[in-house]
C-alpha cells in the first residue's frame, strides 16, 4: 500500500534556498519584504495541499566576508509577524516559524505561538533551533555563542517551560459569565511555577490553552545532541539531504531513540530536505540548475566554502587547489556531518573552492522532470528514509511554482499525497494526537 506523506515548503532565503536564487531572471528582488511575495508562496503551498510552509530564520546578518553583503540576498521579515499576516491570506495550511531556545525567553514564545495557533484555527508550528553563529550571540550582549551541549540542555528545559505555560489553562477555563460576572474559572488555572537551571517563570500564560492543546513542534539539529531533544520533544524533524543508505540508517536511529524515549515512532515524522530542480525534460531541468550554480560569484564561493570548512582561503582564485588544513574550529557552530569537509578528505575528492562548491551544490538537488522527483520521493518514502519531505525551492518564488505545476499532480496520481485538504488542525493533519494537559491542577492566585 502507498505510505501517504508529509510535505513542507521552505522558504530558507526570500529568494529561495540557493544563496544567489534571487538572481534568477524570474526573481524579484524589489519584492522580498512584501506580503504580496509571501502570500503567492504560501498559497501555491495551498495550492499544492502542502502540509505546513516553513519560515527558516536566524537573528544577524552575515557580514563576516565583504561578499555577503555584497552578493547575499538575505534580507528576512520576522517570521511569527510574517506568518500572522499570512493567516489571513490561506485557509489550511500549517504555518511554522524558525525560533531560537538560546535568544528568546519560555514566557515570549508560549505567548506569540498560543496567539497565531488562536488567530490560525490550529495551525501554529515552530522549528526549534538552538542558532548557531557567533554573529547572533553579538547582538545579545555576547562574544561568542554558547557552548554547543549547553545550547541543547537550555533547548529542552525551554521547551518544557513553553509547555507548562501552554497548560496554564484548562480547555475549558473561561465562562465569561455575564450573568455572574465571572470570567475566568479559578479552580481551572496552573502557574507554571518553574524553577530551572536556565529560568524561572511562574506564570500562567495571559492566553487560553492554545487550540492543538500545543502548536506543533519542529526540530532540524543533526548532532547527537539535536537528535537527542528531538526524540525526546519533537513532533517532527526537518533532516539534512543525504545518500539513501546514509538517509535509511538516520530514520532508522532517530526512531529508535523516540522508541526508546517511550513515545510512538510512528506519530514522530522524519522530513528530509529535497531541493528539486524540475523541468518538462532532462535537459531542461538540468539547464536551470546550471544556471543557478552560475550565478553565485567567485568571491562568494571562496568565502562561503571559508567559512563552512573553517579555514581562511580568502583572497584566493575560485580556481586555486588547496589543501584542507582546518584552521578554525567550528564545532561549536555545528556537529552534524560537514559534507564540505567529508568530500576534501576524500582522495578523489575536490580541490579548488568552485570544486568544492560545486560538488555540495549537486550532491544536495534532485534534478529532471516531474516523474524523476516522484520517483525519487517514492524510493525514500518506500525504503524508510522519509516520511516526507522539506521542499527547498531554490529560487523562488520559480521552484515552487514549478513544483505544484509539475510534481504535485504525480505525487497526487500515486496516491502519495491528498488532492485537498479535511478539516481539522495542523496536528490533525499530521495524525498526531492533541497533547493531554499536564501535571495536577493547583490554584494559582
Ligand atoms: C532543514 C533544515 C533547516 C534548518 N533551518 C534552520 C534555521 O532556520 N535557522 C537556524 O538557526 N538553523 C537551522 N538549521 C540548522 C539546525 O537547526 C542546527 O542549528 C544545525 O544543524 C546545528 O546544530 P547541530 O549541530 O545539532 O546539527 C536547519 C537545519 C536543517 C536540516
Amino acid at each position: 500500500m502507498t505510505r501517504r506523506i508529509h510535505l513542507g515548503a521552505f522558504a530558507f532565503h526570500p529568494g529561495g534556498a540557493h544563496v544567489t536564487g534571487w538572481r534568477h531572471e524570474t526573481a524579484r528582488p524589489d519584492r522580498h519584504l512584501t506580503i504580496d511575495h509571501y502570500k503567492h508562496f504560501a498559497q501555491t503551498a495551498e495550492r499544492g495541499v502542502f502540509d505546513t510552509i516553513f519560515l527558516a530564520d536566524g537573528l544577524y546578518f552575515w557580514d563576516r566576508h565583504p561578499s555577503g553583503v555584497d552578493h547575499y540576498g538575505q534580507l528576512r521579515l520576522e517570521p511569527l509577524t510574517l506568518l500572522s499576516a499570512l493567516s489571513v491570506h490561506t485557509k489550511h495550511i500549517g504555518l511554522a516559524a524558525t525560533i531560537s531556545t538560546t535568544y528568546n525567553e519560555p514566557y515570549h514564545v508560549a505567548r506569540a505561538l498560543a496567539s497565531l495557533d488562536h488567530l490560525s484555527g490550529g495551525r501554529a508550528a515552530w522549528n526549534l533551533v538552538t542558532s548557531r553563529y557567533d554573529e547572533e550571540a553579538r547582538n545579545f550582549g555576547g562574544d561568542s555563542h554558547l557552548d554547543h551541549s549547553r545550547r541543547y540542555e537550555r533547548g529542552e528545559e525551554f521547551v518544557r517551560t513553553v509547555e507548562e505555560l501552554w497548560d496554564s489553562w484548562d480547555d475549558d477555563a473561561f465562562p465569561a459569565d455575564k450573568e455572574s460576572g465571572i470570567f475566568a474559572d479559578r479552580s481551572r488555572l496552573r502557574t507554571a511555577d518553574h524553577r530551572g537551571e536556565f529560568f524561572t517563570v511562574r506564570g500562567p500564560l495571559n492566553i487560553a490553552r492554545p487550540v492543538q492543546g500545543y502548536p506543533v513542534q519542529f526540530q532540524a539539529g543533526g548532532s547527537p545532541a539535536g537528535q537527542h531533544l528531538a526524540a525526546v520533544t519533537a513532533d517532527a524533524v526537518f533532516a539534512g539531504y543525504r545518500p539513501l543508505p546514509e538517509a535509511q540508517a538516520f530514520y532508522r536511529g532517530l526512531k529508535e531513540q523516540v522508541s526508546d524515549a517511550g513515545r510512538d515512532p510512528d506519530a514522530f515524522h522524519i522530513l528530509p530536505t529535497l531541493q528539486p530542480v524540475v523541468g518538462r525534460t532532462r535537459a531542461e531541468a538540468e539547464d536551470l540548475a546550471e544556471s543557478l550554480l552560475a550565478s553565485t560569484p567567485d568571491a562568494l564561493i571562496v568565502e562561503d566554502v571559508s567559512h563552512s570548512i573553517g579555514q581562511d582561503l580568502t583572497g584566493r582564485s575560485a580556481d586555486e587547489p588547496f589543501e584542507y588544513e582546518q584552521q578554525i574550529d567550528t564545532s561549536n557552530e555545528s556537529r552534524s556531518p560537514n559534507r564540505r569537509v567529508d568530500a576534501l578528505r576524500a582522495p578523489t575528492g575536490p580541490r579548488t573552492p568552485r570544486e568544492v562548491y560545486a560538488r555540495t551544490f549537486r550532491e544536495g538537488i534532485v534534478v529532471g522532470t516531474a516523474t524523476d522527483i516522484a520517483d525519487e520521493i517514492e524510493e525514500r518514502v518506500e525504503g524508510r528514509a522519509a516520511d516526507g519531505f522539506i521542499v527547498q525551492s531554490l529560487t523562488l518564488p520559480y521552484s515552487l511554482d514549478r513544483f505544484v505545476e509539475l510534481v504535485t499532480p504525480e505525487l497526487q496520481r500515486r496516491g502519495l499525497t491528498p488532492e485537498q485538504y479535511t478539516p481539522g488542525t495542523l496536528r490533525d493533519r499530521l495524525g498526531l494526537k492533541r497533547p493531554e494537559r499536564s501535571g495536577a491542577l493547583s490554584v494559582g492566585v
